[in-house]
């Protein structure tokens, strides 16, 4: 039997970040090339409480269907929760409980673009949600950064363009792939040029509450006043992503668009995840866990940063973030990248090659993408070691 499989699926490769993650299996690799919270992150012992006491007080709420808009007590508890230093939710929006926020990428797409409709993204922008787009038949139109700021420049260009752009995807803090920051001016000049075009924002957040270092930024969901912004909430790098919960926060008139796609979809997100997260927004200090994450992270990226100081050829260069989970990393031209990546894995250290991560990743690139959360200390040093050496090996 020949397997015939829709065009819009046929420029969707396997991702290449789950294709490196499976060589990261043997335990001899060290990998920087995953974006997990660390282990030591997780609040088990109170999911763990909370999780037990529901279900042997009342087992049948979280094991019976329910509703598609999300558990009324968690839409509580994460409306105050997203709105606790800033309003992100206003009159007007409604806010709808995901499966992760990769389904507020999927609901996007499938309700916004018709086949080969545009989605601009940052070039590079987060391989998960690129190649959702792309599933549904969406083009991607990167924009370049400039000075360590998103082209504002090539941005209006593209949004010039006939037919419109759908929507932008943005991911304002610590940015997947590159661990940067858009300004508070660039978020003002991109609401701006948004509401000159009529272009929607897909403003993606799952790092914002890892930060490590500096004044948080009001996100651009805070900052619109004009319906503009569709706003992804994630509680994955904050609490457990294996619980796949997440908040979708727009105007209502979208949301309920989201709602019908989510009932083709999955019909409602996991019950017994809304619930026990309900309870631990609710029942637990959340200021003090975040720190408590806050502080690891702040302390392993410190880490890596030191060692890359130590052992990389002075002219690679790489971002410094202020929180999350990466830091992207350039090689001089004249090393190959992609060679590089191969040799580094050879040396069991695995790093994802910066064009994964492109609009089109066939384009050059030089950059590759470190993660800080997830390795231990030890293998931090240990693999930057190597991959040090490897920057003077192949310089
Ligand atoms: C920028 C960005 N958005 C969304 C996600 C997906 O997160 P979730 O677990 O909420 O689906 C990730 C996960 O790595 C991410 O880096």
């Amino acid at each position: 039997m020949k397997y015939v499989f829709t065009d819009r699926m046929s420029n969707v490769k396997a991702s290449a970040i789950r294709e490196i993650l499976k060589a990261t299996a043997d335990p001899h690799m060290i990998s920087f090339a995953g974006g997990n919270p660390a282990a030591e992150a997780f609040p088990v012992k109170e999911i763990e409480k909370i999780s037990a006491d529901i279900l042997s007080h009342d087992p049948i709420s979280v094991l019976q269907y329910g509703i598609t808009e999300g558990d009324k007590g968690l839409i509580e508890a994460a409306t105050s929760f997203f709105n606790r230093h800033e309003q992100a939710l206003k009159d007007g929006d409604k806010m709808l409980i995901t499966s992760g926020s990769q389904q507020i990428m999927e609901f996007a797409a499938k309700c916004l673009c018709n086949e080969g409709d545009i989605v601009i993204c940052e070039n590079p922008s987060f391989l998960g949600a690129l190649n959702a787009f792309k599933s549904l038949g969406a083009i991607l139109k990167g924009v370049e950064y400039k000075d360590g700021q998103l082209d504002l420049e090539a941005l209006e260009t593209i949004l010039k363009q006939q037919p419109k752009p759908k929507f932008m995807y943005l991911i304002p803090n610590f940015q997947n792939p590159t661990g940067m920051t858009m300004s508070l001016e660039v978020r003002k000049k991109v609401l701006e040029l948004a509401k000159k075009y009529e272009v929607l924002i897909l403003e993606d957040n799952p790092y914002g509450d890892l930060r490590f270092e500096g004044d948080a930024i009001p996100s651009m969901k805070s900052l619109d006043q004009d319906g503009l912004v569709i706003y992804a909430a994630s509680l994955s790098k904050i609490i457990a992503p294996g619980m796949r919960v997440a908040c979708c926060i727009g105007p209502e008139e979208i949301v309920n668009k989201f709602t019908v796609a989510k009932q083709a979809s999955d019909v409602h997100s996991n019950l017994w995840a809304q619930k026990v997260m309900a309870r631990y927004l609710t029942e637990y200090d959340m200021d003090a866990h975040i720190q408590s994450i806050q502080k690891i992270y702040k302390d392993k990226c410190q880490l890596m940063l030191t060692e890359m100081k130590k052992y990389f050829h002075p002219e690679v260069e790489y971002t410094k973030p202020t929180g999350g989970m990466f830091i992207w990393v350039t090689l001089p031209k004249h090393i190959d990248m992609q060679l590089f990546v191969k040799k580094a894995l050879e040396k069991n250290v695995a790093v994802v090659p910066g064009n994964a991560f492109l609009d089109d990743d066939t384009k050059e690139c030089h950059s590759f993408r470190m993660n800080f959360s997830t390795p231990t200390d030890a293998k931090i040093k240990e693999g930057v070691k190597i991959l040090g050496q490897l920057t003077y090996d192949m310089y």
